[in-house]
């Protein structure tokens, strides 16, 4: 199967150029499924849980969902992408699963990064495993990565691929998913943004690109730059990460000892 990301840069607030950004990068670019980043629509430091709020969307009926709707029904592709949800009183960092037969789920981040804190409810759910026309796709979310029981408990549901959208501004989590790969003989798809914000005074974020397809031997088959827009695709043998056998008497999930864990 093929599946890809986009690195995009957005530009804080200003949804509807974002979109059109995205729909101009895909145009021609044909795979079964591309990872978006974390809040690719919005840009990602909000002030205040009230600034979060002005931009949060219903799932799946507001204006970012629709949009990967119909671009998922006219290029025939799934995508896994960050956004701004809201439902009642509460407001998530989220990831939609989409696809050209419609909304498929999605997933509100549970580990919270910094100022996070202050913009947004953890989830609660533990993280989900979709059915992606017979591929088993897990999802999480940027920070995420940091807690390795999250790409394991995805990999023990049966994830064959993990979706990670993100918007990274430490330098260690492309190298950190290497080994979460190969903990768990997963693929990895981390789509991550570039360039600045400057949101707080004497708070510039810088994002560090390098958005990367990992295999189940931890070999990187694409990562991309630390500064550029960039869409990738790569074909992936999902039979590697069907293989939890490390050589004839190691199989990686069978020989672990949850009963001498913590
Ligand atoms: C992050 O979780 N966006 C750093």
């Amino acid at each position: 199967m093929k599946v890809g990301f986009v690195q995009n840069h957005p530009e804080f607030g200003n949804v509807q150029a974002n979109l059109d950004r995205i729909e101009e990068m895909l145009a021609g670019k044909a795979a079964d499924l591309f990872v978006l980043p974390e809040l690719f629509s919005t840009g990602y430091r909000f002030k205040s849980m009230d600034e979060a709020h002005h931009y949060a969307e219903l799932v799946p009926d507001g204006i970012t969902s629709n949009f990967l709707l119909s671009l998922a029904k006219k290029n025939n592709t799934h995508f896994i992408a960050g956004l701004v949800e809201v439902e009642g009183d509460r407001i998530y960092n989220s990831s939609v699963i989409l696809g050209p037969k419609g909304f498929v789920g999605r997933y509100r981040k549970i580990h919270l990064f910094d100022t996070e804190k202050s913009c947004f409810d953890a989830g609660t759910d533990v993280p989900p495993v979709f059915d992606l026309d017979g591929i088993k796709v897990g999802v999480m979310i940027c920070f995420d990565w940091r807690f390795p029981e999250t790409a394991r408990s995805l990999a023990l549901k049966g994830a064959e691929i993990i979706a990670h959208p993100s918007n990274l501004v430490l330098p260690h989590c492309p190298q950190a998913m290497i080994t979460r790969c190969l903990e768990n003989r997963i693929f990895a798809i981390t789509a991550d943004r570039v360039g600045e914000e400057k949101r707080i005074p004497g708070e510039k974020l810088t994002f560090i690109g390098q958005s990367q397809v990992v295999d189940p031997d931890g070999n990187i088959l694409v990562r991309a730059s630390e500064t550029e827009e960039e869409v990738h695709i790569v074909d992936i043998d999902l039979e590697k990460a069907r293989d939890k056998n490390l050589n004839p008497k190691n199989e990686i999930f069978k020989d672990r000892r949850p009963d001498l864990y913590c």
